[in-house]
């Protein structure tokens, strides 16, 4: 049941519903859905009304944010995107909960293919829980080196390295001394898993960096996922998941100043 009512006081009768809706399950002519099982619950209705009168899903309308007057300044957005920096030293301190728990829910925001809202946030949101990942990894690793079971090639030297880092001096080349971190994975059934979990991703790390917390794409990890038997089951991803990518996040100890300059984009003009 997708519950979609509309509030005859409010309809003006634009049709706008209807003209947007991506499935073509609303009709203006007859009881306004038409077919409930091709909606694929995107609230474009509701998004689109000028007057509130749609409601879905048992969604109010008027407990949605208004778009006038509330979108972000475009030169302030361009700061944002160019500004971001890879994070790879952090303070010791846990973020707040509450604040991980709303980058996560602004993330879920992302789109995703047909709508399917099926990508998977596996968090790790207490440093106590990271220093016992990292030390995890880092013996299992550590074992496979010695029984020189690291792939061969890059893979393999990358983790290599890392587990020398960690033995000489405790240097993190992991996780960067990070104290949370996030993975996303999907159904592999999903329309479009591998797509919807860095589109989750993307979207967490820019927002994390407009509330001061700082943010990498963790490679290293996922090579480790890659060699670690079970870990991935060990963190908690479903098997019939695939895994899209993984991100570290905390509060930064280090402070960028300016934008970078990155030179012209590779372009490919269709004539
Ligand atoms: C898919 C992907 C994987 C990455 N893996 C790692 C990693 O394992 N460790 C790391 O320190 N940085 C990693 N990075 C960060 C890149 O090195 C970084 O984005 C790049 O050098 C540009 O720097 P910037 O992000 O500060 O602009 C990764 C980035 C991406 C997009």
């Amino acid at each position: 049941m997708i519950q979609f009512q509309i509030d005859e006081e409010r309809c003006i009768q634009c049709g706008e519903c209807a003209e947007d809706c991506p499935a073509g399950v609303i009709s203006m002519e007859e009881y306004p859905v038409i077919n409930e099982e091709g909606c694929f619950r995107c609230q474009h209705c509701l998004a689109v009304c000028p007057t509130g009168a749609v409601s879905i899903l048992g969604r109010n309308p008027d407990k949605s944010v208004a778009l006038e007057g509330n979108m972000p300044d475009p030169a302030r957005l361009e700061t944002l995107i160019k500004g971001r920096r890879s994070i790879r030293r952090y303070s010791n301190r846990d973020l707040d909960p509450a604040l991980i728990d709303q980058l996560l829910d602004i993330a879920w925001h992302a789109p995703t293919g047909v709508n399917a809202q099926s990508v998977l946030f596996t968090v790790v949101k207490e440093k106590r829980i990271m220093n016992r990942l990292r030390q995890e990894v880092m013996s299992e690793l550590a074992r496979l080196k010695v029984d020189g079971k690291l792939p061969p090639g890059f893979a393999g030297q990358y983790l290599g390295g890392a587990v020398k880092s960690w033995q000489k001096d405790g240097t993190d080349i992991i996780f960067r001394g990070a104290p949370h971190l996030l993975v996303t994975s999907a159904p592999k059934d999903a329309p479009c898993p591998a797509q919807d979990t860095i589109i989750a991703l993307t979207t967490f790390q820019l927002m994390a960096h407009t509330r001061g917390v700082g943010t990498v794409w963790d490679g290293m990890f996922m090579m480790a996922l890659s060699v670690i038997p079970d870990l991935a089951a060990r963190i908690g991803i479903p098997e019939d998941h695939i895994m899209g990518y993984a991100m570290v996040f905390g509060e930064p100890a280090v402070e960028y100043h300016r934008t970078v300059q990155r030179g012209r984009a590779i372009i490919n003009v269709v004539k």
